[in-house]
């Protein structure tokens, strides 16, 4: 078992550089399975939510490896299971995508409900909806989601919500179905765009990614390519937070600027200077930081995965800040943790109130799952006196080498193995 020590207080400078998107990662890597041939993708983060799939799609006889640290090649001609059973599923909530995916190729597939962070419920009726109007027959037998069809049609697929998870499953299923498949009120987040450009650079035909009309014409089959993932927007999020929280000067590197122009317009209200150049950004903080208010909002707005973090910084605000979350129906469990340290804030529903105070103390707390754990951090960064954070494996989830990340920037933040009885003794 192992833990996070920060000792805070320092403020940051230098570079960063952001790695591969874990969101377009975990839809990506599913969907090259839709080709029966040899897919190479470059770019791919070190983090164990692509281990887990690896993992998943090696036990279906998939043959996947590492060309170099980044470039994973996947032939999957090999394939011969297409179930998933809940020890691979429970771990994260993108197992659902290889629904989609086996759907789409082998018009069979039985994966277990999927697993994630715990932000309240998350229905995945409207990716069963899809499945079923596109002709599959769905069941759910024993937790396993179970999906066939003779053949796939394509038809008018009207979202009631929008949904990142059911667009990109329906995506998935749609593009060998045969004819015309149009998604109403889809997700726009950038790891849509970025799925669609992947699956047409295999011979898929997907139109209006990035709008809430998104057209995929079936083709016939497709075929491998070579293709790089975009830069994660929210490890570049969390980068720039802890830049503005803790102040001092940070290069965020390898970025895609429009991707974070929710969170600069944020920072920049908050007493934060971001300037965009054309792969990265700087965010610079001398002065106090002043309250904002922030709601949480499918893509272009504020990104849910950014609201912890946010909060961190807005707990040593100058004021009061409103902090509203509007895509999940319970994701401040994390608040408990960050007034342990010392923050100001009462909840109520999906509003956070939070009162500027002074200072963060260091004290233990735990990473309740993967962006409360970023947020963690970055409280760690700006307490006095150290913290500790358990249960990092949820920030392994999703952040690639964070403690060397975060030391390059000069932050005193280590990795600590802890003995068993000192393990057994904190879970008492
Ligand atoms: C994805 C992200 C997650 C992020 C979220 C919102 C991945 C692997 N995870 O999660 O980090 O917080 O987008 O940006 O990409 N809903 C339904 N029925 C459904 C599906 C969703 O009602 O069938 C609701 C959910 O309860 C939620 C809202 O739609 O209130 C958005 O969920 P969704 O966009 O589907 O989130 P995920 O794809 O699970």
């Amino acid at each position: 078992m192992e833990n996070f020590v920060i000792k805070g207080g320092h403020e940051l400078f230098g570079d960063v550089n952001i790695s591969g998107a874990k969101n377009a990662a975990v839809a990506i890597i599913p969907a090259a399975i839709l080709a029966n041939d040899v897919v190479r993708i470059e770019n791919i983060p070190k983090i164990s939510d692509v281990s887990l799939i690896i993992k998943i799609l090696d036990c279906m006889g998939a043959n996947v490896k590492m060309i170099n640290s980044d470039t994973m090649e996947i032939d999957s001609r090999a394939i011969q299971n297409k179930s998933v059973p809940y020890e691979h599923a429970s771990h994260f909530r993108a197992s659902y995508y290889l629904i989609g995916a086996m759907l789409g190729r082998f018009k069979n597939a039985e994966v277990a409900l999927p697993g994630g962070c715990d932000f309240g419920t998350r229905p995945i009726d409207l990716h069963i909806k899809g499945f079923k109007m596109l002709g599959a027959d769905v069941e759910i037998v024993n937790g396993m989601v179970c999906a066939k069809a003779d053949k796939l049609v394509g038809t008018s697929i009207y979202m009631d919500n929008v949904s990142v998870g059911a667009t990109i499953n329906v995506m998935l299923a749609a593009v060998l179905a045969r004819g015309l498949t149009i998604i109403e009120n889809a997700a726009k987040e950038p790891h849509i765009v970025d799925l669609a450009n992947f699956l047409n650079s295999m011979g898929a035909d997907i139109r209006g990614a990035g709008t809430d009309v998104i057209k995929i014409r079936g083709a016939e089959k497709l075929h491998g390519c070579t293709y790089s993932i975009i830069p994660d927007q929210i490890e570049a999020g969390t980068y720039m937070v802890a830049a503005a929280a803790c102040g001092g000067d940070v290069l965020i590197k390898n970025v895609i600027p429009k991707h974070l122009e929710s969170i600069s317009a944020k920072l920049i209200e908050a007493g934060a200077e971001v300037i965009e150049y054309d792969d990265a950004v700087r965010v610079t903080r001398y002065k106090e930081l002043n309250k904002c208010n922030v709601k949480t909002m499918p893509h272009p707005g504020f990104p849910t995965d950014m609201q912890p973090q946010m909060a961190v910084l807005l707990s040593v605000a100058h004021g009061t800040s409103l902090l509203s979350e509007s895509v999940w129906d319970n994701r401040f469990q994390y608040v408990g943790q960050l007034t342990r340290m010392g923050a100001n804030i009462q909840v109520d529903g999906k509003l956070a109130v939070i009162d500027g105070v002074n200072e963060l103390t260091g004290v233990k707390v735990k990473a309740t799952d993967l962006r409360a754990g970023a947020a963690m951090i970055i409280a760690g960064l700006i307490a006095k006196g150290e913290t500790i954070i358990e249960d990092i494996q949820y920030i392994d989830r999703g952040y690639e080498d964070v403690v060397q990340k975060f030391s390059n920037l000069g932050a005193d933040i280590n990795r600590v193995e802890i003995v068993e009885e000192e393990a057994i003794i904190n879970a008492g």
